[in-house]
């Protein structure tokens, strides 16, 4: 069987990262978390105070170097594991992610990564969770799933989590900045956060954990059997 590449995408606080990485590990798939890779970007962004000039974008893209490896994630010689979580990047990485330029290079390094490690063969498949995996970045993907969730329930898990780190922060407000990511990633004009019209549905409001990886499973099972 060929290199196999799963899709997984969906809006912010829907339980994608966290299902794609035990999916991968269950797979012994690579994982790629593109959001991972935007907010990387708009971590430099910030520190540049955000030009929206094309020349300035483009340079940011192809000189930001990502490397994502054992649970810690690098930008150039940064270690930014935590500093991407923080609410404000959350906001830059939707606003950076409208600008074609951005998406473009994106677009190429998604790829170049995929295509380097199908060529190593050190994994026979991957992992891809993001906005436009599907639709845009790889149309071809072995399966798609678009996962989905009341945007309450998302609030809250995103409020827990924050909670958790030891962030003081409110419901409402993490809900309305939801609520906004959400339109702009759903209405940007380039690759907009829609399902592709072949992705596998699947609405996380009521399911445990290990009821949507058993679901994603069974479909991938599937997948290996109609070979
Ligand atoms: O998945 P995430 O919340 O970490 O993603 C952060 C932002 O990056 C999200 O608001 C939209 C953008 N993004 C995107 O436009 N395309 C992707 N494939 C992944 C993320």
């Amino acid at each position: 069987m060929s290199f196999i590449i799963i899709a997984i995408d969906g809006p912010s606080g829907v339980g994608k990262s966290t299902i794609a990485r035990k999916l991968a590990a269950e797979l012994s798939y690579l994982y790629v978390d593109t959001g991972a890779m935007f907010r990387c970007l708009a971590w430099r962004w910030q520190q540049l105070d955000c030009p929206e000039d094309d020349d300035a974008l483009r340079n940011l893209g192809l000189q930001t170097r990502i490397k994502m490896a054992s649970n810690q994630i690098w930008c150039n010689s940064t270690e930014v594991t935590e500093l991407i979580r923080s609410e404000q990047v959350s906001t830059l990485s939707s606003q950076i992610s409208k600008f074609p330029v951005i998406r473009d290079i994106m677009k190429q390094k998604q790829r170049e990564l995929i295509e380097d490690v199908r060529n190593s063969g050190s994994f026979s498949g991957a992992v891809l969770e993001g906005r436009d995996i599907g639709t845009v970045i790889f149309p071809n993907a072995d399966i798609k799933f678009f996962v989905d969730a009341d945007p309450e329930i998302r609030a809250q898990r995103r409020f827990d989590q924050l909670r958790q780190k030891g962030e003081e922060v409110e419901f409402d407000i993490i809900l309305e900045a939801l609520r906004e990511r959400d339109a702009k990633d759903r209405n940007r004009s380039i690759a907009p956060l829609v399902p592709a019209e072949d992705s596998i549905l699947v609405d996380t409001s009521n399911m445990e954990e290990q009821q949507v990886l058993n679901n994603m499973l069974q479909h991938i099972c599937l997948l290996y059997t109609s070979d």
